[in-house]
């Protein structure tokens, strides 16, 4: 029989994983607002994009000027970015190409508040929708995140027979990834509005906790063992 500990605790995960299928992302004036610090200013989502192109991923990392510039890795201030790395990544084909890794892209353009990758579309890449994924790992009020933004675009390629990609490619890992996020981006109000906002506004919002229902299911299985 199980116990009522087992089917609680299991509830409980499993809600924290419902909790985190809320949007990862919010459009305020063309900007995209991550549930994270960072800002993607372009592509926009649902942009098509042409292999053998070179796009502009483009990513304000100042919160809209809430932030100083030294708020990189390494910095001691109780809100700053510890890593910023960019996918692009398809379920549907288990495609997993790096744009952008290590800490290159937040370390680059000192002083300016907009990072920028000019991002070569390998021509490796057969037509399809994809996401543009950012992993972010920040401190907000000096708490610990891990932030995932998946982006969705459309990539199309002119010939047809691509050929295998072989450059930056990575493992497709399953699905949902594990993040650690708050829920809404720290730089908008209750409105998603970004003209009444005391810095950083996520101290007082609710953390999702996302697992995979299986890791849910074992970790209660887990706490029911030390029950
Ligand atoms: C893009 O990400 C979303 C949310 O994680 C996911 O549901 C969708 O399947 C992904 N698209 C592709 C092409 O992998
Ligand atoms: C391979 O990809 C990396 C980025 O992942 C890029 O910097 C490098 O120039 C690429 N090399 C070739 C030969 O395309
Ligand atoms: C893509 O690969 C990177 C590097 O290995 C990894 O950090 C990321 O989680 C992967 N994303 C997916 C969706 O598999
Ligand atoms: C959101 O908008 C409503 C209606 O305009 C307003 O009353 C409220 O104060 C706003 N909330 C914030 C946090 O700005
Ligand atoms: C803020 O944006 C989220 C995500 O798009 C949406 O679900 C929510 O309803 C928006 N809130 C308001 C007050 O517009």
């Amino acid at each position: 029989m199980l116990s009522p500990l087992f089917l609680a605790a299991t509830l409980l995960l499993l809600s924290a994983f419902a909790h985190n299928t809320a949007n990862a992302q919010v459009a305020v004036n063309g900007q995209i607002f991550t549930n994270g610090l960072a800002i993607v200013d372009a592509p926009q989502p649902g942009t098509t994009l042409h292999a053998g192109a070179t796009q502009s991923v483009a990513i304000d990392i100042s919160g809209d000027g809430h932030l100083p510039a030294d708020s990189g890795p390494g910095s001691s201030s109780a809100t700053h970015f510890d890593s910023l790395e960019i996918y692009l990544t398809s379920y549907a084909t288990s495609l997993n190409l790096t744009v952008s890794s290590g800490p290159v892209l937040l370390t680059q353009e000192p002083g300016s508040t907009v990072k920028h990758v000019n991002w070569l579309i390998d021509s490796c890449i057969p037509s399809g929708n994809y996401n543009l994924t950012f992993y972010e790992g920040s401190h907000i009020n000096s708490e610990a995140f891990f932030i995932i933004t998946p982006l969705p675009i459309e990539i199309q390629n002119t010939n047809s027979n691509p050929g295998q990609c072989s450059n930056g490619t990575n493992p497709i890992q399953s699905y949902p990834q594990a993040q650690v996020a708050p829920s809404h981006s720290p730089w908008l109000d209750a409105n998603n509005s970004t003209s009444n906002v005391q810095y950083p506004s996520v101290a007082d919002a609710a953390v999702g906790l996302a697992v995979s229902p299986i890791a849910a299911v074992a970790m209660s299985f887990l706490l029911y063992s030390l029950l």
